[in-house]
């Protein structure tokens, strides 16, 4: 099985949210979810909207953040998670880069909001990665092993949580067509299940699906797919355009029969 999470950022308003909701509905009706496993994680405004159009389906319905706090009260532009179950959303994605640079999340900010995710059942797409500089200087295993250690240091490590690698650099946004091979994925991938096991029993370790995200699209998705413990993707800018998501998933359900 893999796991397809669609991270539409700020790039789609309400209305092509809905639309592309829609589509996707359509596009995956006849595919078990036992073989994929779609999320859509659209703008905050648009979650209601999209959850409309998937609440037959088995498609989930994810968030791009949350507010580390539990209480209700003084927090000035913060969603809380409880408002998101409300909108239907059970998955959340947790210390995106963007999220890190732009807002300030640090690891142990991301390890507060894993904390109030798990309260609350969303089930956490915990993100990491390196920079440039990090892998340019040879340090890009020990920066992520040691980001999973900071997260999981006071919080155990359960099922129902999902790591997503993601390269820093290999953001399509920011990377200039750089793009992470599959091998140094399906390396640092192995990086992470190896810090995983310091944190939990091997058993949990095995169920926690490891997702590759950075530029992933039709022409890269299923070399990293064909990786080993590669077991789905994070994908943003190509699930936000239709022509490219639609080849994104006849390729898919291709794959798959
Ligand atoms: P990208 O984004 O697929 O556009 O590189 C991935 C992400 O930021 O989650």
């Amino acid at each position: 099985m893999y796991k397809i999470v669609a991270n539409w950022k700020m790039y789609l308003d309400v209305q092509k949210s809905r639309h592309l909701a829609a589509q996707l509905n359509s596009w995956v009706s006849q595919i078990p979810p036992s073989e994929l496993q779609f999320t859509l994680c659209p703008s905050d405004m648009a979650l209601w909207d999209v959850a409309r159009q998937i609440e037959s389906s088995m498609i989930k319905l994810g968030a791009q953040n949350i507010s580390r706090s539990e209480a209700h009260g003084a927090f000035t532009g913060q969603t809380p998670a409880q408002q998101l179950r409300e909108a239907g959303v059970i998955e959340v994605l947790l210390g995106h880069s963007e999220v890190r640079q732009f807002l300030g999340d640090t690891d142990e900010v991301v390890a507060q909001k894993l904390q109030v995710a798990l309260h609350h059942e969303l089930t956490p797409i915990i993100c990491v990665g390196e920079t440039k500089a990090d892998r340019d200087s040879g340090v890009a295993d020990g920066v992520v092993a040691q980001q999973l250690a900071t997260i999981f240091e006071h919080i155990s490590l359960q099922e129902g949580i999902t790591i997503a690698y993601e390269p820093r650099w290999a953001i399509s946004s920011v990377s200039q067509g750089a793009t992470c091979s599959p091998e140094d994925a399906a390396h640092m991938h192995q990086v992470i299940e190896h810090a995983l096991h310091e944190h939990g029993d091997t058993e949990v370790v095995e169920r926690i699906p490891i997702l590759y995200g950075g530029s992933v699209s039709e022409k890269n998705i299923l070399s990293y797919l064909d990786q080993p413990r590669i077991d789905g993707v994070l994908i943003g800018g190509a699930s936000a355009k239709e022509e490219d998501f639609h080849s994104i998933v006849k390729l898919l359900t291709e794959h798959i029969s």
